[in-house]
Formats: structure tokens, C-alpha cells, sequence
């Protein structure tokens, strides 16, 4: 096997309505910290926060971030091509009240984030916390590979919450050497629905604290309409590593394809497809991830990739400068944008120990700090930019 190119997972983005709404929820509700207050790279209507993983003793640093864009409509964001249908674009662009903003999930989009709790208990506790907070949690659900349990976020993404244990390598010696089909009792249909809903830790859990604290990415899952092909697609054009072919345990006679992105196969290192055969296409909007961005370690190996793919024929935007990263994004076979960036660096603009308390504008932004701030706060109807 090749050595892979990909060094991990970056980032996910995904769309909110209200980034206030999105912000306590992070933070109160889930405990993370924001780590980056700006306004998108490409369009500075857009403003930006981007949510990072606390550190903890003994513990190497995770470097993944959450990143949620508001507006609406979100076609503001793909770089210089339009979205997946053009017409739908120009219409959204030209007269955003009169887009449909909210998101759907379907082929070609994402389904859920998947954040890493260290233990079962961990996750019970967050069952209780997030239960009393009001907020509707589903599971704990044994994965085969992992417990997960599964929440929203304000705008309606789904976000699961995923242990380690007891991880991918109990049913097969050599990962992803075949499919393995799941046990009954963990398939729909199959599991006690009501004695996993009525499981819960006993006490209440009024504030997050370290024991289950979340610990970064655990997976990344998106939907495609052709199992194949995507793997055809990640493996031997991205380079990822397939490393278990198994059902999809949520509905009837869909598959369940994960990919390594890193060589040690790390916690949140891995993309998970949903194989629904002839699954309808989803809309990007709010309530629905954006893009997944992947990793390579430095800008001469982003501007490899990019040459390489683009010679594959992947349709690829420039690279951009973000700021905080060099990125450029692509889609896979169902159209999913999916993009590779260098590794993030959050402190070209501010102190490392204090992340994420101001506004951050590039040199040419600061001049407009005064509209860009007035725009964030007041958030007017768009201007439409097209003819
Ligand atoms: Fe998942």
C-alpha cells in the first residue's frame, strides 16, 4: 500500500440560521470553546466561528475544529462554480429570501458529525445531560465498533456521540478484508428500542467535566448512492484506507463503508459512507454540514494533490488562501463537496490563550471593520450580486 498522503481529518462546516444560537449551544450545552471569530475567506457578509476541543493532561492536543457559517442561502460559498444545480444557484444568489435555505439530507450530502467520548459512561452522562437540558438525545446504540448516542444541533444537523470501544479491529484480523454483516440485536428492527431509550446515567449531570468531557472528531458520515463507486473514489483516487464494509444499521438494505485517513487509524480519522442505492440528492442549507475538509501536512503537498486530482479528472476549485489555512475543495462521485487544506494555524492573529474573544479581519477587512461588524450585527437582506 501506499503511503498515504492524507495525514487526518481537518475540519467539518456546516450552515446555521443563527450563529448566537449555535454559539451557547456549543459552549454551554456541549462544553467546547470557540477558538476563531471572523467572517468567511471568500465573502465577508458571512460571519464565521469555528469551535475547537479543549486539551487535557496526558492527553496529545486535537487539532479539529467545527466551523458554522450564517446565511442564507449558503451558495454564497462555493468558490467560483455554483452549486449543484446552476439555476437554483443564480435564483438563490440573486433573490436569497426567496432560495430555500434550510438543508435536507440525501446523496451527496453529509448525514452526521461524529464527536469522541472516552467511555460508555461518558456517554450516558451526556445522554443525562443533554436529556435535562431539554434536548432530545437518542440511544446509547451499540455500533458493533463503538457505543454512540445521537442529538441536533439547533438548526437541526445531526450530531453523534461515539466511544472508542470497542473499535474496528474484533471482527476481522485484516480491516475492511470483507463485509461483515451486523448482529441481529444491533440492527432496526432487531434491537430493544425501548430498553435503549429508557437507559440513562442516574444522577443529574450539571456541568461538563473532563471525565467525559468531548475529545475531537470520532467519524465523519455522508451518504452516497453508490456504495462502489465512493469507494472506488476514496480509495483509489483520494488514497484513503477502506477499513470495514459493513450494513447501515438504521434502514433496511443500506450499506455502511469507513475509510481510514491517517496511517494509525486515530480517533476521528475516519469517513463513514451510507450506501442507499438510488437515494434521492439532498440540499445544502441550513441545519446540514457544509463541506469535510482532510488534511495533508503542509502546502507542498496540498498543491501535489491538487495538480494530482485535477489530473484525475476531479472537478477542483483554486486554492485558497483562508487565512488560517491553504484549501481547496472537490466533490466526490454524489457531488459532495469535500475539500484538503494544510493544518490550521489559529494564532496568526491572536495569542494562543486567547482564541476565539474578538472579531478577526484580515489587513484589507480591518478597513471595513466598522460595515462588517454593522452587517454581523444587524445581518440586512443581501444585496443581490448577480445582473
Ligand atoms: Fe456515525
Amino acid at each position: 500500500m501506499n503511503q498515504m498522503v492524507i495525514s487526518g481529518v481537518h475540519s467539518q462546516t456546516f450552515v446555521a440560521a443563527n450563529l448566537l444560537r449555535t454559539e451557547q449551544f456549543y459552549t454551554e450545552v456541549l462544553g467546547l470553546p470557540v477558538v476563531k471569530r471572523t467572517v468567511h475567506h471568500l465573502d465577508s457578509h458571512l460571519p464565521v466561528v469555528t469551535f475547537g476541543f479543549r486539551s487535557f493532561p496526558g492527553e496529545a492536543p486535537r487539532g479539529e475544529t467545527i466551523t458554522y457559517v450564517e446565511w442564507n442561502p449558503i451558495f454564497y460559498m462555493m468558490p467560483e462554480k455554483g452549486f449543484t444545480d446552476q439555476e437554483a444557484t443564480n435564483r438563490g444568489v440573486a433573490s436569497p429570501r426567496v432560495g430555500d435555505p434550510k438543508g435536507r439530507w440525501g446523496a451527496g450530502t453529509n448525514h452526521h458529525l461524529a464527536l469522541h467520548v472516552p467511555n460508555r459512561n461518558g456517554l450516558l452522562k451526556w445522554k443525562r445531560r443533554l436529556t435535562d437540558l431539554g434536548i432530545h438525545v437518542t440511544g446509547p446504540y451499540n455500533r458493533n465498533y463503538f457505543h454512540a448516542c445521537y442529538l441536533r444541533d439547533p438548526d437541526g444537523a445531526i450530531i453523534e456521540l461515539a466511544t472508542s470501544e470497542p473499535g474496528f479491529g474484533h471482527d476481522e484480523v485484516v480491516l475492511g478484508s470483507g463485509f461483515r454483516a451486523q448482529p441481529k440485536e444491533n440492527l432496526i428492527g432487531g434491537r430493544d428500542e425501548v430498553s435503549v431509550a429508557a437507559e440513562t446515567w442516574p444522577h443529574p449531570v450539571p456541568s461538563v467535566t473532563s471525565d467525559f468531557a468531548l475529545r475531537g472528531f470520532h467519524h465523519i458520515t455522508s451518504i452516497s448512492a453508490n456504495a462502489e463507486r465512493t469507494e472506488k473514489f476514496f480509495v483509489e483516487t483520494v488514497g484513503l484506507r477502506l477499513i470495514k464494509k459493513t450494513d447501515y444499521l438504521d434502514e433496511k438494505g443500506g450499506t455502511h463503508f469507513y475509510y481510514a485517513c491517517d496511517e494509525d487509524l486515530s480517533p476521528g480519522s475516519v469517513l463513514t459512507f451510507f450506501g442507499l442505492p438510488g437515494y434521492l440528492a439532498g440540499r445544502l442549507g441550513t441545519g446540514l454540514s457544509h463541506h469535510f475538509t482532510l488534511q495533508v501536512e503542509n502546502d507542498a503537498a496540498l498543491k501535489e494533490e491538487h495538480s494530482r486530482l485535477g489530473k484525475l479528472g476531479v472537478e477542483v476549485s483554486s486554492i485558497q488562501n483562508a487565512v488560517y489555512n491553504q484549501i481547496f475543495h472537490f466533490r466526490d462521485p454524489d457531488g459532495h463537496i469535500c475539500a484538503l487544506s494544510t493544518p490550521t494555524n489559529l494564532t496568526v492573529d491572536e495569542d494562543a490563550d486567547s482564541l476565539g474573544q474578538k472579531l478577526c479581519l484580515t489587513e484589507a477587512g480591518e478597513k471595513d471593520r466598522i460595515a462588517i461588524e454593522r452587517n454581523i450585527a444587524y445581518r440586512p437582506a443581501p444585496v443581490p450580486i448577480l445582473e
